[in-house]
């Protein structure tokens, strides 16, 4: 199975920056070999990304988006919105959302629902900060927020939610978890999987690191079979070094 190299670009970038930035990827397709590229602008740029990108490999996605599928929510956008502007992906569970934005279990499980109503793949990141690390609790921490999902959605519909391990201290710190601490964290969601749904399940669970992936860290992070691909925050924003980091994986 192809790596998925996944760009976060948060809330950064207008949007004739952030297509200049999709075009010169874009540009580069030529050597995407295994990597399958989705790029996660924000809400404005997501329809001119799919008419300027039409018959590239390069799909895209949001970074958010609503629990509710329509109605009076002003600001609010919804999965059926997203899927409308050609997206294929939502980025849901991002610690960023856990953390500031006070998004818990009950609130995601229900985005979750309306992404795979309307027919989006779900990338849901989660993670341990550092207390739980230093508290001995990250494994915990990790099992609590996932099976919060794994409980309230059936094996058919987890098909199509990819998993991204984001350890929260190493989020935009240059710190990244060594490659046996992020195995370890892959190792133990992929076990929760297969406790509840069969080794098939947990086998074919595709599951992205994600915390300060950068050009020099990402050949080893994704030599490794335990990780499907990555998800990359700042370095994702400079076209040259996000094209070194899609050509690390081979
Ligand atoms: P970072 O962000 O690569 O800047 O650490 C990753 C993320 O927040 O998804």
């Amino acid at each position: 199975m192809k790596k998925l190299i996944a760009g976060n670009h948060k809330m950064f970038t207008g949007v004739k920056e952030g297509l200049a930035l999709a075009s010169e990827i874009a540009r580069n397709a030529a050597d995407f070999g295994n990597a399958q590229v989705v790029l996660f602008p924000p809400f404005t740029h997501l329809c001119v990304f799919h008419e300027q990108l039409q018959g590239l490999p390069l799909e895209t996605g949001a970074q958010n988006c609503s629990d509710m599928p329509e109605g009076a929510f002003t600001g609010e956008v919804s999965a059926g919105m997203i899927k409308s502007t050609g997206a294929t992906h939502v980025l849901l569970g991002h610690s960023e959302r856990r953390t500031l934005f006070g998004e818990g279990h009950e609130l995601l499980c229900r985005k979750i629902n309306q992404a795979l109503d309307a027919g989006l793949q779900v990338v849901y990141c989660f993670g341990e900060n550092l207390q739980d690390m230093e508290e001995g609790h990250r494994f915990s921490k990790i099992e609590e927020q996932l099976q919060a999902v794994f409980e309230s959605f059936s094996q058919d519909e987890l098909d199509h939610l990819v998993l991204a391990y984001e350890p929260v201290w190493a989020i935009g710190t240059g710190k990244t978890a060594s490659l046996h601490e992020a195995e370890e964290a892959h190792a133990f969601a992929r076990e929760l999987m297969r406790n509840k749904y069969g080794t098939d399940a947990g086998n074919e669970l595709r599951i992205l690191y994600g915390g300060s992936v950068k050009a020099t860290n990402a050949r080893e992070l994704l030599s490794s079979s335990e990780i499907g691909g990555v998800l990359v925050g700042g370095a994702s924003l400079d076209a040259a070094e996000f094209l070194q980091i899609i050509q690390a994986a081979g």
